[in-house]
């Protein structure tokens, strides 16, 4: 399994203070130096921790992939076929949510991502949809033509020590292979962290984990080098 570290909380720490510390681009390579394969940045809508200008100055200077999350919008669309990240991730965005809540409903808006897919897939970009794990969502999202999707992890990763875990873990494993005979490829992410991550080694065929929160959280006491590498420890 490959390892892509979000460092959108890189940039929060630093918009705190408005100033240029701590540099996201130096994260971003300390991500790759210690094992990160791909550096995952969510451009919202509101611009509350990554900015335009980082997503341009880390798409230029990175040496692995640049893995951009984004909501479905004309706005987002355009700056993707602007800026040529390895992949995007289309995720739900809500202006008042804390963090991405929910995968993104496929099933409801079929005609829209479709079509949201093609230019971007047509430039190159691999697209993933970031989805819960139901067959409902895995059977559309099979029909938009992305290539990846992306498993909401935080149900499980919510559910994990508690009696719901077992639930939760064979939606994910379920959904995972359904995904994998529809002929998609399966990242899987949201919450996950140094204690509930082993489990994904039980879920046969995922691609790639992106984790953000639970590292740099780590980082601030060990430093992020050593929370890097000590993760990708545990998903290799
Ligand atoms: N994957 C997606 C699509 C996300 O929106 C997020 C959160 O930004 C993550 C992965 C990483 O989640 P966490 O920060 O909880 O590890």
């Amino acid at each position: 399994m490959l390892l892509g570290v979000n460092i959108d909380h890189v940039a929060t720490l630093r918009n705190a203070r408005g100033g240029a510390e701590p540099d996201v681009l130096l994260a971003a390579r300390i991500c790759e130096e210690n094992g990160a394969t791909s550096i995952t940045t969510h451009l919202r809508e509101d611009r509350r921790h990554i900015k335009d200008q980082d997503v341009e100055n880390i798409s230029k200077e990175i040496k692995t992939n640049l893995n951009l999350e984004m909501a479905v919008t004309e706005e987002m669309g355009k700056i993707a076929l602007k800026i040529l990240p390895h992949s995007v991730c289309l995720v739900p965005e809500k202006r008042q949510e804390v963090t991405t809540e929910g995968g993104l409903d496929v099933a409801c808006q079929l005609e829209k991502i479709t079509a949201f897919v093609k230019p971007l897939k047509n430039a190159g970009i691999i697209v993933s949809l970031f989805i819960d794990p139901s067959e409902e969502q895995v059977k559309a999202s099979a029909k938009t033509g992305a290539q990846f999707i992306e498993m909401h992890t935080g149900a499980y990763s919510n559910a994990f020590g508690t009696p719901d875990e077992e639930k939760e873990f064979l939606n994910l494993k379920n959904a995972t292979k359904l995904a994998q005979n529809l002929g998609l490829k399966v990242n899987a992410g949201h919450g996950l962290n140094y204690e509930n991550v082993h489990r994904m080694h039980e879920i046969e065929g995922l691609y790639e984990l992106n984790i953000g929160h639970s590292i740099i959280s780590k980082a601030v006491f060990v430093g992020l080098d050593k929370a890097v590498k000590e993760m990708k420890d545990l998903i290799e």
